[in-house]
């Protein structure tokens, strides 16, 4: 079909919604914030679709060609045997009927359809080898994911050696989804908040963050569970259809979900659907839709499929989950950037598994618009992903109700003055509030900036309130005594906090340009930096005309880092941190994370190299090899014929290399 001819508003309106959705995807992907429902993020995402399919306006870089997000540079990559697809999204009812419309007219009659509930939570390639597990990869791209094998070697649903009760294909690649249940959610959640750490948002976070551990062994410690529901590739006979495709799984010993059905027409589809979303409360795990797929091959080729998903499956959504409950106050938070967030604190409400009792109301005209106020009865709802949000007002005839919710004009942490910028209430106080203190140290101590363990939020706030840390370039003057003058610190914490602080001294400078938290300035910007202009020194100088002309650099990035780096006072900052010995190497940071003081037992002859060279790389990493096996030991690699240490670190529940595992981790 010719496609048609845009007019300029219609461009124009495809740029705003690209725009628009790559910013949603770095507040999700990379700053972990997402400001939408995820139903509100399909429906740009359907839109800009639509425009660029009706006037073939689809460009490589439009966020609709791309399946999933780059895999992070600390993991090994892997790449998947078959590319593992995104779905479409219906978002009604009546969509169902024109999904099958279109399919039937392609194939010319009408086949028949698996549907299966759809799992919220991480997706895997997992590759067997003559029955054996051999690998096992994040989606990452789609085409390139991270290697988790070790970590996914952690999940006991993942059968290691495939049961022969069918014959075992020579090379099995399988897609499944790693999931957290609902009660083992709750149990982690409710372990961190204890231990001063912040909980997860939802089982899928929770998922995600215990398989991307470059720490096999926090992975094992985290109880994930696994649903395999699609064959990716096998070489030997592959079936003729998806559903007895699901028999051999289970036969092969893969772990599927029963929930599962042939349907050959939309009532079928539709009655599947109604069926799960009335147990989905019931299930022990989080479903949040049903996928619907044509169940034979042949049927599948022919629909053929688009750059990022198929023709031949898509997915439906259940309606976000929601709960009416009471608005007992509303406070106001202070983020790290001063942007002050109205807060419902709720009367608790379990919503699907998950206790909420908090919900943001976004800001101010959110407020005004549903005109909630303290004491309301509101409706909230749980989107997968996104943090509780209150929908609406539940009126309620015969309420006395509150006065309208007014924004505080000073700061309600430093009683600074608060202005209005756009839609949002800003603390013009920067720093020396310490609400904005406390989010850029704990931004700058982060997993993706400088990772310094035992800075967590509990331990943040206490440095803040006792004086000791008035900006980042303190974390670095502390002294034991000041630790351990803190409540919940002994001799060993404080050692161990002084230990990590030292060791993030040495970094890269993407990380560190990241943990700085200019404005704008994310994972993704900061690496692109840091490629560019190489050195601190340089950065410092740029001006923003030099800045623009860098890739993925716009105008208000280019502003915001040259306006940084004229202030007085953050000068001032880095040149007191570069005083205390803050170095940025490439590459340094990897190693650190990986290999400093970890232990290494070898066993068994290597073939790439010898023993002595092996040690030598190890330690020129900053690890230790030693002689004997114990529960200390980090690495136990395997060679040639191995002795009983072998047996003995499994016995232990050690993390075991083969070489080629070994040398991956020094490559890394
Ligand atoms: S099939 C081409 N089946 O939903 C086939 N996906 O965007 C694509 N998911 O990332 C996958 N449950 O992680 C399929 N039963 C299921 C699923 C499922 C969950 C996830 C998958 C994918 C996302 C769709």
């Amino acid at each position: 079909m010719p496609a048609e001819t845009a007019s300029d508003s219609i461009k124009e309106r495809i740029e705003e919604l690209r725009k628009e959705i790559r910013r949603h995807d770095t507040l999700y992907y990379v700053l972990n914030t997402p400001e939408i429902a995820d139903r509100e993020y399909d429906e740009l995402f359907r839109e800009l679709q639509k425009l660029e399919r009706t006037y073939g306006l689809a460009t490589p870089d439009s966020p609709t060609q791309r399946v999933g997000e780059a895999p992070r540079d600390e993991f090994t990559k892997v790449r998947h045997l078959a590319p593992l697809l995104s779905l479409d999204t219906l978002l009604e009812e009546d969509e169902i009927r024109r999904f099958l419309e279109r399919t039937e007219k392609a194939l010319g009659r009408s086949p028949m359809y698996v549907v299966e509930p759809k799992f919220d939570g991480v997706s895997v390639e997992i590759v067997y080898e003559n029955g054996r597990y051999v690998r096992g990869g994040t989606r990452g791209d789609g085409l390139v994911g991270e290697d988790v094998t070790e970590n996914l070697r952690t999940i006991g649903a993942l059968p290691l050696v495939l049961r022969e009760d069918h014959p075992v294909p020579e090379v099995l690649s399988v897609r499944g989804e790693v999931i957290m249940p609902l009660k083992n959610f709750q149990q982690l959640n409710k372990g961190l908040v204890e231990r001063g750490k912040e909980p997860f948002a939802n089982p899928r976070n929770a998922a995600a963050g215990s398989l991307r551990q470059l720490d096999p062994r926090i992975t094992a410690s985290r109880p994930l569970d696994l649903f395999c529901y699609d064959i990716l590739f096998l070489r030997g006979n592959p079936e003729e259809s998806h559903f007895e495709e699901f028999e051999r799984l289970t036969q092969w010993g893969l772990r599927t979900d029963p929930h599962r059905e042939l349907c050959e027409s939309e009532e079928g589809i539709i009655d599947f659907y109604r069926t799960m979303a009335e147990e989905r409360d019931e299930l022990p795990y989080e479903v949040d839709g049903i996928v619907i797929k044509v169940d034979r091959r042949l049927d599948r080729e022919t629909l053929g499929t688009r750059t990022r998903s198929p023709r031949w499956a898509v997915a439906y959504k259940f309606e976000p989950r929601q709960e009416e409950t009471v608005i007992e106050d509303i406070a106001v938070s202070v983020g790290r950037t001063g942007v002050l967030t109205p807060v419902a604190l709720l009367r608790p409400v379990d919503v699907g598994g998950v206790t909420i009792s908090r919900a943001t109301l976004h800001n101010f005209g959110e407020v005004r618009r549903k005109d909630i106020r303290k004491r309301d009865t509101v409706r909230i709802a749980r989107a997968g992903d996104v943090i509780p949000e209150v929908v609406e007002r539940v009126p309620n005839a015969e309420e006395q109700r509150s006065a309208p919710f007014e924004m505080p004009r000073n700061c309600p942490v430093c009683r600074g003055e608060v202005v209005v910028r756009g839609a949002y209430h800003v603390c013009t106080n920067e720093l020396s509030c310490p609400a904005q203190l406390k989010g850029a140290i704990r931004h700058f101590a982060s997993r993706d900036a400088l990772d310094i363990a035992g800075l967590g939020e509990k331990t943040v706030e206490a440095l803040v309130e006792k004086g000791f840390v008035k900006d980042v370039a303190d974390l670095f003057r502390l002294e034991k005594k000041d630790l351990l003058s803190l409540e919940g610190f002994a001799e060993k914490s404080a050692r161990n906090l002084l230990r990590a602080l030292e060791h993030s001294k040495r970094s890269t400078l993407e990380r560190f340009l990241y943990a700085l938290g200019i404005p704008g300035v994310g994972t993704r910007i900061a690496k692109v930096l840091a490629e560019e202009l190489g050195g601190l020194d340089r950065l410092k100088k740029a001006s923003k005309e030099e800045l623009i002309e860098i890739r993925e650099i716009g105008p208000e990035i280019s502003e915001a880092v040259e306006g940084f780096f004229s202030n007085r006072k953050n000068l001032d900052v880095l040149e007191r941190l570069e005083d205390m010995g803050l170095t940025f190497e490439k590459g340094a940071i990897d190693a650190r994370t990986e290999l400093q003081d970890k232990t290494f037992v070898f066993t068994g002859g290597l073939e790439r190299l010898t023993r002595s060279e092996a040690k030598e790389r190890v330690e020129a990493l900053g690890g230790r090899v030693t002689s004997s096996v114990s529960s200390t030991t980090d690495y136990v690699v395997v060679g040639r014929e191995p002795g009983s240490k072998a047996e003995k670190a499994v016995e232990l529940g050690l993390s075991v290399l083969n070489e080629e595992q070994f040398l991956e981790l020094l490559r890394r």
